[in-house]
């Protein structure tokens, strides 16, 4: 991953933690309406996707126990992961492109609200994305895949020769000739792999991504409201399709692309489309970026006008985060595809704990708070979700007391130690694991390995081992989910 050149590094804020009875009368710990619903708490566990369905994108035992885990923390909501709205093989990612899924969702809701005494609200975030492809090996790329034409025989000054001679010729060719015998499509397809923009108006399925979205993500949203979710995140953000129709990038001229509000456009018309779909008492929100981190994408001026958007069209919440691209993604290995998180923008969404002179905690705050003054000076109320390198009580509980959130989204602090709210709520934070921002998760996130914490396999946990059933992941190195606090075990109404 991509790290600030200043190469600085911070370690967890160790924080003085509440006492039970200041917890009880922190904001953090105080509940809020979202829509219709109400959180028993200001704390929020947002999308992390870990690797623990199957290859037919269902709620397996793996699944279960994931979400089992964090709601025995008992955070006011859990996100769960992106969850995708075509029923498309898509690799291990949970699926919800089907009516088949509702009955596996079903469980997953009841197993949350059983496992958190019913405290947990329990969101699922919908996801589309575009086809992308590993990168080729140059040879096989240049033999059966490149579609060689008559352009190509004009750079290489070969009129009248056979597509073979040409083919030949090319494979002949070193890096820097074939760049310039390639075009930047091509070239970008064998050095990156290929990958599909909401650009291609050219192909029919990306032309016609605003007449079949709004219904693939209606018919999702129905069945997550048939499963029991308390509501939907519709995944605005990062490096997929409905964030990248909101990115300045998108030049479509079909009134789907160029200023703000023409990009705007098929996001606002799925959510109406969702809406319609779903009782109105189902929290419908979204999660998009603040800034996309790059130079052709969108910045805060574009984010405050969506937010403005999609408060004044009736959302319910907005959640934030920032970066996570391809655009600066640095080029994968031959058999590997890109992967968002690699370049600056990834490093804005999931700061390591090597950084610049602002650190890793909190890069977000400003830009939401922003976003969320500007809500409120039009009389807007959207409740506004926040993440980022939070993992202590006074951090969040200064982030409600200015006004710059709703509500604060820990999303690694929770991995590490699901046990942070009800630690923190009960007076026990010196028992809380902080998280160290290695992440060493999103590595594992990057290779489609089962995401667990470096934590979680400290040696010292090994005699507690003996008295828990301790699952492992496929390599059978590493605890597949987090030790259960030891308290927790003795006295767990508490
Ligand atoms: C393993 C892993 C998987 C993630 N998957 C998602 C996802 O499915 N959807 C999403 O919007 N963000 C995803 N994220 C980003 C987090 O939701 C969050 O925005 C980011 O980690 C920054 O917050 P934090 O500092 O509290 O971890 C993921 C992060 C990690 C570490
Ligand atoms: S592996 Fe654990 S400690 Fe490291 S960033 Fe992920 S959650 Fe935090």
């Amino acid at each position: 991953m991509w790290k600030p050149p200043e190469r600085i590094k911070y370690k967890p804020i160790d924080d003085l933690w509440p006492s039970r009875e200041d917890a009880a009368a922190s904001r953090l710990f105080s509940p809020i309406s979202v829509g219709s619903i109400t959180l028993s708490q200001r704390t929020w566990v947002p999308a992390m996707v870990p690797w623990r369905s199957n290859e037919e994108g269902e709620v397996t035992a793996d699944v279960l126990d994931w979400y089992r885990r964090f709601a025995v923390g008992r955070p006011g909501a859990i996100v769960i992961e992106a969850t995708g709205i075509r029923d498309v093989p898509s690799g291990p990612l949970l699926r919800i492109g089907d009516d088949r899924y509702i009955e596996g969702l079903t469980k997953l809701v009841d197993t949350i609200r059983a496992a958190s005494g019913g405290q947990t609200k329990v969101f699922i975030q919908l996801i589309d994305f575009l086809t992308i492809r590993k990168r080729p090996d140059r040879q096989k790329y240049l033999e059966r895949f490149l579609d060689v034409t008559d352009r190509h025989a004009q750079a290489l000054d070969m009129p009248g020769a056979s597509t073979a001679e040409v083919r030949e010729t090319i494979q002949g060719l070193n890096d820097d000739q074939l760049q310039t015998v390639l075009s930047a499509k091509e070239w970008e397809d064998l050095s990156f792999g290929y990958r599909q923009r909401v650009t291609d108006t050219q192909l029919d399925e990306i032309a016609q991504l605003p007449q079949r979205l709004p219904t693939l993500f209606a018919d999702a949203a129905r069945r997550a409201e048939q499963a029991g979710f308390d509501g939907v995140e519709l995944h605005y953000a990062h490096a997929y399709t409905m964030a990248s129709f909101l990115s300045a990038s998108n030049v479509r001229d079909d009134g789907y692309g160029g200023s703000a509000s023409a990009r705007v456009r098929l996001p606002l018309e799925v959510y109406r489309a969702v809406r319609s779909a779903t009782d109105r008492d189902f929290v419908v929100g979204c999660r998009f970026l603040t800034d996309e981190i790059c130079a052709a994408g969108s910045g805060l001026d574009d984010a405050l006008f969506f937010a403005e958007q999609f408060a004044s069209a009736g959302m319910d919440f907005l959640s934030f985060s920032r970066g996570g691209k391809f655009d600066d993604a640095k080029q994968p290995k031959v058999g590997w595809a890109a992967y968002p998180y690699t370049g600056q923008s990834g490093y804005e969404c999931m700061p390591s704990f090597i950084s610049d002179d602002f650190g890793p905690f909190g890069r977000n705050v400003d830009p939401v708070a922003l976003i969320r003054q500007r809500l409120r000076s039009e009389s807007l109320q959207t409740p506004c979700i926040m993440a980022g390198g939070m993992h202590t009580f006074c951090q969040a509980e200064s982030i409600l007391e200015r006004g710059q959130a709703d509500i604060v989204g820990f999303a690694r602090q929770a991995l590490a130690d699901p046990d942070w709210f009800e630690k923190v709520r009960g007076g026990f934070g010196d028992q809380v694991i902080l998280c160290r921002y290695s992440n060493y998760c999103e590595g594992l996130d990057q290779k489609h390995k089962q995401v667990t914490c470096e934590l979680w396999d400290r040696k010292e946990l090994d005699a507690d081992e003996q008295a828990e059933q301790v699952v492992m992941s496929h390599d059978g190195k590493r605890r597949l989910i987090a030790p259960l606090w030891k308290r927790a075990i003795s006295n767990p109404s508490d």
